[in-house]
């Protein structure tokens, strides 16, 4: 006997837009992300569009990837924009002070513009606030934005860009109370208003991203220092990795419910993190919370190894219900970003000369992606049961909170109201059971068809990998639905996409 579960929709109870944003993504000048993940040169064996990888460039166009962060990272605060303009001979090679080894230049602001182009991304670019000056981002600002006849913008056309990119995202530093400085937060606090002043000055309308931090501490601090220059900041970030339970591949059952059940701690961040913006915003604006950085973080991904790890089944399943969560808040989340793409962490895509693999948390974004732009739903979930969480240790009481009993069933539901399109996400987290659930619309609209695409494996440890292409993959089929209750029954630790058409 298959567990039961219920799911009830209200098509009239809205929570917000799901900002497309927040499937964004995030590359770094870190082991083999960008040389070779994306990267590879006009002279590579490799097919490449001026230097960038075909296959990834395709692939990720294929997800309908919106927004890409660059260049990191810790790499963010010690890169100098300068050097990776203009003629490529020229560029000067530095050390890659963070992750080891040389950085080339090859890949530099007009490379990852293009690649943005192409793979129909919204460039976000994160300025170094570490160890460089207001003067070298304002003029990064001005190199990209500029309209006019000033020399950035002229030196931009030198390079064969006229027009201007108008990039509107730009993170002021990254982990500035780690890597990008070891500030504390009120001395951030005071950088922070000094290269908002000037930035927003050379172009009004950019979008600035302050540096926050998953501990209430910080970014309370922080922005007691912002109150009386709330214009200066338009989101808030927060990083939040997935780590400590058991390896990429080897992990045990409680291990692979230890994971999924701390995804409730990146919703207690986000729910603190929301309560001190708006409590310093006083409703004169509406900071938004991007997370701009997350996924998983295994033992197995060192620096030695450029943070490479392999991905499972159980990757995909914790960034669908993250996923899950972002659409649950999308009233506040306004942008996020999957650490980092290819080759490294929660990668997308792995490569090996001239081969790709796509991994199972690429087919959770191929299979989300139905809800960007969509209008969020509030879901009614009764679920079995899996088990208690253990509640937190003293040390971690502050930054967690009492979790709940863990359920089978995660949910987010949107609809895409010009088409009378209801998406409907269910995770099966159960590792051993299906589970049927009741689906019950509320609202004037009944259903009329369905499909449905259902990543699962025999196996929650599978990963596809260069001797198995497609181990994992999704599959899709038409469901028999109708009226307003319908029965669905999700597969042993599945993600399962539901486009139903209403009527
Ligand atoms: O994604 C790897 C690193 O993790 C980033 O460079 C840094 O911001 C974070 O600590």
């Amino acid at each position: 006997m298959p567990s039961k579960g219920k799911v009830i929709i209200n098509l009239n109870q809205t929570i917000g837009t799901i900002n497309p944003a927040v499937y964004g993504h995030f590359i770094e000048h870190l082991g083999r992300c960008i040389y070779p993940g994306i990267w590879v040169g006009e002279n590579s064996e490799t097919p490449n569009d001026k230097g960038l990888r075909r296959d990834v460039v395709e692939a990720l166009g294929r997800i309908s990837l919106p927004v890409m962060r660059w260049p990191g990272g810790c790499f963010a605060d010690h890169y100098h924009w300068g050097d990776g303009v203009g003629p490529r001979g020229h560029r000067p090679v530095r050390v890659n002070i963070t992750w080891g080894g040389e950085e080339p230049n090859a890949f530099g602001t007009d490379e990852f513009l293009y690649f943005c182009s192409r793979v129909g991304a919204e460039p976000y670019i994160c300025l170094n606030v570490g160890s460089g000056s207001v003067s070298e981002a304002s003029s990064w600002v001005e190199y990209c934005n500029y309209a006019g006849s000033s020399s950035y913008a002229q030196l931009r056309a030198e390079h064969g860009v006229k027009k201007p990119h108008h990039v509107r995202y730009w993170g002021v530093g990254n982990e500035n109370w780690g890597c990008g400085g070891d500030f504390d937060p009120v001395y951030y606090a005071w950088e922070y208003r000094r290269y908002a002043c000037f930035l927003k000055r050379v172009d009004p309308s950019i979008q600035l991203i302050a540096c926050g931090h998953t501990t209430r501490d910080w970014n309370l601090r922080f922005m007691e220092c912002l109150k009386d220059h709330i214009h200066l900041i338009d989101h808030l970030s927060i990083h939040h990795y997935f780590g400590g339970h058991g390896g990429d591949i080897d992990f045990t059952d409680e291990q692979y419910y230890s994971l999924l059940g701390s995804v409730q701690d990146l919703e207690y961040q986000l729910q603190q993190a929301i309560a001190v913006v708006d409590f310093f915003a006083e409703g004169r604006k509406d900071i938004g919370i991007i997370v701009d950085e997350w996924g998983t973080w295994y033992p197995q991904a060192t620096v030695e190894k450029g943070l490479f790890q392999q991905n499972t089944v159980r990757d995909a399943i914790l960034a669908a219900s993250v996923l899950n969560l972002f659409n649950n808040y999308s009233r506040k989340v306004a942008m996020a970003n999957l650490a980092q793409t290819v080759n490294v962490l929660q990668s997308l895509i792995l490569t090996e000369g001239s081969q790709t693999v796509l991994t199972p948390t690429y087919h959770v974004f191929d299979m989300y992606k139905a809800h960007m732009g969509n209008t969020a739903l509030a879901v009614d979930v009764d679920s079995p049961t899996i088990m208690e969480l253990r509640p937190p240790t003293q040390r971690r009481a502050r930054a967690q909170r009492v979790k709940k009993p863990m359920q089978a069933l995660d949910i987010s539901a949107s609809l895409r109201r010009g088409e009378n399109q209801l998406v409907l996400t269910l995770v099966n987290q159960h590792l051993t059971e299906e589970v049927e659930t009741d689906i019950v619309l509320e609202g004037n609209l009944t259903v009329e068809k369905g499909e449905v695409t259902v990543l699962t494996a025999e196996n929650v440890r599978a990963h596809n990998d260069f001797n198995a292409f497609n181990r994992v993959k999704p599959k899709h089929e038409g469901i028999e639905v109708s009226g307003k209750t319908f029965t669905y029954t999700a597969p042993a630790h599945s993600v399962n996409t539901l486009v139903i058409r209403l009527k």
